[in-house]
């Protein structure tokens, strides 16, 4: 989900029969498909808002996802908690991870790397800080993986919480009974 440019894809490392990637973003389809050749496993790409797919129920052995959350609002986190639920098979399992607001000291120099540093490298490297600019804000707004737990819960999924780097990062990972 949110599969972006297929970042996660070298990370499978038991051959799956079939891989989906699903996005809402053309360019970043594009780009998906043409890195999918790297791989020995066969790879469909599908422009999808994943909030409103068209994936089949029961689908799916194992969802995973990587920095997709931050930018999706109460509600929008309440509706792909159904679909996780909707497109695993019973067994399947699933995890995402998304940069977060550490709740300890790590706040503040983390904010102000997101804020402010990265928005500068953007600039400096790619002559673009507009892509970065809000990477900080939807992170404080985000908080967490906590608020997307339990609408995974409340889908009737098993979920485990995962804190990184201090609570740089959170995820969600666990299974469908
Ligand atoms: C920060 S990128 C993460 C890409 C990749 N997963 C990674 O780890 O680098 C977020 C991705 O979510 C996609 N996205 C945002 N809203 C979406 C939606 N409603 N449905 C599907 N994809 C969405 C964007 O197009 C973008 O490719």
């Amino acid at each position: 989900m949110m599969s972006g440019m297929g970042e996660l894809w070298n990370s499978i490392y038991d051959k799956p029969k079939q891989v989906v990637g699903a996005d809402i973003s053309p360019k970043m389809n594009k780009k998906a498909t043409s890195n999918s050749n790297k791989y020995d496993f066969p790879i469909e790409v599908v422009e999808q808002n994943i909030l409103e797919n068209e994936l089949d129920d029961e689908s799916f052995d194992f969802v995973i996802s990587s920095f997709g959350l931050k930018t999706f609002n109460t509600d929008q986190l309440r509706q792909l908690s159904k679909e996780v639920a909707r497109i695993l098979k019973t067994g399947g399992v699933f995890s995402f991870v998304e940069i977060s607001k550490p709740k300890s000291i790590f706040k503040i120099p983390f904010l102000f790397y997101l804020k402010i540093i990265i928005p500068i490298i953007g600039w400096m490297f790619m002559r673009n800080d507009n892509s970065y600019r809000f990477l900080g804000t939807y992170c404080s707004e985000f908080e967490n993986c906590s608020k997307f737990k339990s609408f995974l819960e409340d889908e009737g999924l098993e979920v485990d919480f995962h804190s990184f780097f201090f609570g740089c990062a959170t995820g969600v990972s666990g299974l469908k009974k």
